[in-house]
């Protein structure tokens, strides 16, 4: 058994399940990579400040370059006796250069350590998925573009509304994953931040340079209290928060897919390899990808609860509690870049069905709007037009047709208003081009919005 960092006070070993039950290494050896270079950082700015010798900086370099090498090509020993990620690499460190690698935790803790390693990996994480999202951008604007004409009902309460385009619909989903970038580019402003320096609450008696080891890291400056950067875990609760809006967006438009894709619907196909069978009834192909997006949303707001309810009662400074902060957060990244790959592949198999679309928009009295509107612009109040409609409404239904379908002679039964211009507005393509401002679903507005959307991803 490997003796531990601070195993000299104790006078008994720890019973073997409470070691496999307080270490981590089973999941924060995930953090190698920065925790080499937050500690590359530390060891420069300690010889910098004359703590640490030439020599022993340049062995702490050629030592962790060593290491570096042997957890990428899978030789490295993690040790479950050694707990978690920092004591594995620091014990192999000094197994490799002897009494140097024992000087590089001098100004440091665990703490500081643990709190600057997450804020690496959450950054580099945050940049990643960035990139991610704006793929999945480009994937709803190539999909928009095809459709900027292609009509469709517009819903509210699931009811047919309005026409819109099936372009216009998914600018919408453009316009979330916009404020969801941006929402994680704020968030990034925080995360990126250095704790080191703070050591394990209260900050450290050697003469250290916290500025020095910030600018090497990229980071945008320090932590400025002590207490505060070991211990709070903010920054992460705040990025899961915008990761569980993030698939809460995909989610909705997931619930949409398996809806249009369902026969009930029929407007759109999605590309058989999103798709799965039955085992047992052979003409099925069913919605899996979207059903498991919409599914992994509860499981990305359940990291949510799962951080801020791991933070809600503790005192400061630093606790072990924060330990368990890195299963759920690693989980929402990888989710989350799981997620928004297959979604921008799978944006590019979706297919629509215009036929049917037309059809269903054509079936629920969707420009009835448009007929109240017309007869305001004939001076009806507002109103009173919707009165009038109403009647007409009716009136149709029990005919079984569309208002377009009623003679002139029948709608002007309900006010003489209406005159032999109506049926300009009583198409669905009427009704799309009046509705021609910045935001509105007139074909030519659609188009407009992607423009700007391709101008603002470059
Ligand atoms: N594995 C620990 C964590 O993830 C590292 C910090 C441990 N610090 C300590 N004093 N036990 O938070």
């Amino acid at each position: 058994v490997e003796s531990k960092a601070w195993s000299g006070r104790f006078s008994e070993p720890v019973a073997e399940l409470v070691k496999r039950y307080t270490a981590s290494v089973g999941f924060d050896h995930r953090l190698a990579a920065y925790d080499i270079q937050g500690s590359l950082a530390h060891a420069h700015m300690l010889q910098a400040a004359g703590i640490l010798g030439a020599e022993d900086w340049a062995a702490i370099q050629r030592g962790l370059a060593m290491i570096e090498q042997e957890i990428s090509d899978g030789r490295f020993k993690w040790s479950l006796d050694l707990e978690d990620v920092h004591l594995n690499i620091e014990k192999r460190l000094t197994d490799l250069i002897g009494d140097a690698g024992k000087r590089l935790h001098t100004g440091r803790s665990r703490n500081d350590q643990v709190a600057t390693d997450i804020r690496l990996y959450l950054r580099a994480s945050i940049d990643g998925l960035l990139e991610l999202i704006r793929h999945a951008q480009l994937a709803f604007l190539d999909l928009a573009e095809k459709n900027a004409d292609t009509i469709m009902p517009g819903f509210t309460h699931l009811q047919v509304a309005q026409p819109v385009t099936f372009g216009h619909h998914l600018m919408a989903y453009f316009e979330m994953l916009k404020r969801d970038a941006d929402r994680l580019q704020d968030c990034r402003k925080r995360v990126n931040r250095l704790p080191l320096g703070a050591a394990a609450l209260a900050g450290t008696s050697y003469p250290i340079d916290r500025e020095m080891v910030a600018k090497e890291l990229g980071f945008d400056g320090v932590c400025e209290n002590s207490l505060d950067a070991v211990s709070d875990r903010d920054f992460a609760i705040e990025f899961a928060s915008c990761a569980a809006l993030i698939m809460t967006h995909l989610s909705r438009l997931s619930e949409e897919l398996i809806l249009w894709m369902s026969p009930r619907f029929g407007f759109i196909s999605i590309a058989d390899r999103f798709c799965t069978g039955s085992s047992i009834m052979p003409q099925k192909k069913n919605p899996d990808v979207p059903e498991l997006i919409r599914g992994k949303t509860g499981r990305i707001n359940g990291h949510l609860v799962a951080l801020l309810t791991l933070m809600k009662s503790q005192p400061l400074a630093y606790n072990k509690d924060n330990q368990e902060d890195k299963e759920p957060l690693f989980d929402t990244v990888d989710t989350l870049a799981n997620t928004l790959t297959i979604l921008a592949d799978m944006m590019t198999g979706i297919t629509a069905k215009p036929e049917a679309m037309r059809a269903a928009a054509a079936q629920g009295f969707a420009t009835a709007t448009d007929l109240a509107d017309y007869m305001v612009k004939k001076g009806l109040p507002f109103r009173d037009a919707h009165e009038v409609v109403a009647l007409a409404v009716r009136h149709a239904e029990t005919k079984g047709c569309d208002l377009s379908d009623l003679p002139l002679a029948e709608l002007r039964g309900f006010s003489d208003l209406i005159e032999d211009d109506v049926f300009g507005v009583l198409t669905l393509e009427g009704s799309l081009n009046s509705r021609n401002h910045i935001g509105g679903t007139a074909p030519n507005q659609v188009r407009a919005a992607i423009g700007r959307a391709r101008k603002l991803l470059g």
